[in-house]
């Protein structure tokens, strides 16, 4: 059997289901680790030596100090960029950075068009980090984006401003904002950002193919997660690039035949930030407990996220979707100390039960969870978590075991890596991805 060259983590459902860890964790055998969609909306927190760090563009195999890829289907921001560069270099850490020539640019007023625009659509507004991740992806797909290779030859890069900055000011004005923006003071300073970018600027489909013929091993880390992707996700209530592993052909570069392995994270229970129906939300009393106990608050913008019960309706959707070969189930010790768990196995609709993940917001609008109970497990301190993690599998409460064992039969694949605590060491490995 041909070894596993590449492997890919995605987020199964909303996005922050512990992607950081796994990903820190499968880049130790990594040689190259790329983010293929989205920008700085994204928010990946891995925790080493009870310090946190958190990254919002750069992949976060920084940590392990390799070769870091932010490939062709990135949204970049120059400022957020340089910006963890220095933070990551000056704590010690020191991986190659390479960018896509062809990945977008975000500038300030992105930005302000995604408030702008989140404004007008009231109801229908995504709840969006306001990073002006839409904005930059509709000026790529109408044709007059500005891409890195343009910041770093100033004379292309002139050539688009003026026709660019014309489109937005009349946009922003449309939308009644106000113009605040120097045009020129904007230029320069991207010019300058084109001048530190220069020598990370590569075409990376050539890199990451010729990586591949050289044998070298990739991770390639999804952003934000499948329900939140474009086109299978729940429009408009999600993000603005194509976040399932079918992202990263086009996202990268590579032919769909070159991923070897797929591996869906997600999180033993459900939670989102943004707009949009949730059915299995909990606005209770165990709503706050698993917020609380789970730290349950945005990486990027802190808001506090909307949780729930497991959704396993909409997981066996993305698992269907993905085809992942394996999933990593993360935050499992949160959902200790309750006496009750619950898990959505079906909708109801009109009296109707449905297997299928309706699609539209609309119709999810209108179904209700139908629960099946599994009893809860008890709640531990991080240490007892972490003892229990070097002990294995077999030594997680019996309770654990079979809500896992539900869950894996339910979506018809295995669970190969379980989180129960926020530190790289508090994992279980019970299959080898690589
Ligand atoms: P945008 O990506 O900033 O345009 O936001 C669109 C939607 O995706 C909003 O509901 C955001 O809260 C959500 N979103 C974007 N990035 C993430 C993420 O990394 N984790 C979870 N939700 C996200």
């Amino acid at each position: 059997m041909k070894p596993t060259q590449t492997v890919a983590v995605i987020g199964s459902s909303w996005g922050d289901e512990g992607k950081g860890k796994l990903v820190d964790f499968l880049s130790k055998t990594a040689d190259i680790v790329v983010r293929f969609q989205g920008g700085n909306n994204a928010g990946h927190t891995v925790v080493i030596n009870n310090k946190k760090h958190s990254f919002h563009l750069l992949p976060s195999g920084v940590l392990q100090n390799k070769t870091v890829v932010i490939s062709n289907g990135v949204v970049i921001d120059p400022e957020v960029l340089f910006t963890e560069l220095d933070h990551i270099q000056s704590e010690g850490y020191k991986p190659e950075l390479i960018v896509s020539s062809t990945a977008h640019i975000i500038f300030p007023f992105h930005n302000y068009i995604d408030e702008l625009e989140e404004k007008h659509k009231d109801y229908h507004a995504a709840g969006t980090t306001k990073r002006g991740i839409g904005p930059s992806y509709s000026d790529k797909a109408a044709r007059y984006g500005i891409r890195v290779f343009d910041l770093v030859h100033p004379e292309f890069f002139k050539a688009k401003w003026d026709n660019l900055i014309d489109i937005k000011k009349k946009m922003i004005i449309a939308l009644g904002g106000n113009w605040c923006y120097n045009a020129e003071e904007i230029f320069n300073q991207y010019v300058e950002f084109g001048r530190k970018l220069k020598p990370y600027m590569r075409d990376t489909a050539y890199f990451l193919n010729e990586s591949l013929d050289d044998g070298k091993l990739i991770l390639f880390e999804g952003a934000q997660g499948a329900l939140l992707g474009l086109d299978h996700g729940m429009y408009p209530f999600g993000t603005s690039s194509t976040t399932w592993a079918g992202g990263i052909p086009a996202g990268a570069g590579i032919s769909p035949k070159r991923i070897d392995k797929i591996i869906g994270i997600i999180k033993a229970y459900t939670s989102r930030v943004g707009g949009g129906p949730l059915p299995t939300e909990l606005k209770d009393e165990t709503g706050n407990y698993i917020r609380e106990h789970g730290h349950e608050y945005g990486t990027t913008t802190g808001r506090p996220r909307r949780v729930g019960w497991i959704d396993l309706v909409n997981l066996k959707y993305t698992c269907m979707l993905n085809r992942y070969d394996a999933l990593a189930i993360s935050l499992l010790d949160v959902l200790g100390g309750l006496l009750k768990i619950k898990l959505c196995v079906k909708y109801i609709r009109n009296g109707q039960e449905l297997d299928k993940w309706p699609i539209h917001s609309e119709i999810i609008n209108e179904c209700t969870p139908k629960y099946i109970e599994m009893p809860g497990w008890k709640n531990l301190h991080e240490e007892e978590w972490s003892e229990i993690a070097v002990q294995g599998f077999i030594s997680l409460p019996e309770e654990m075991r079979n809500y896992i064992k539900f869950i894996e039969d339910y979506l018809g694949v295995p669970i190969a890596f379980i989180s129960i605590g926020p530190n790289r060491k508090d994992s279980i490995v019970r299959y080898p991805i690589w």
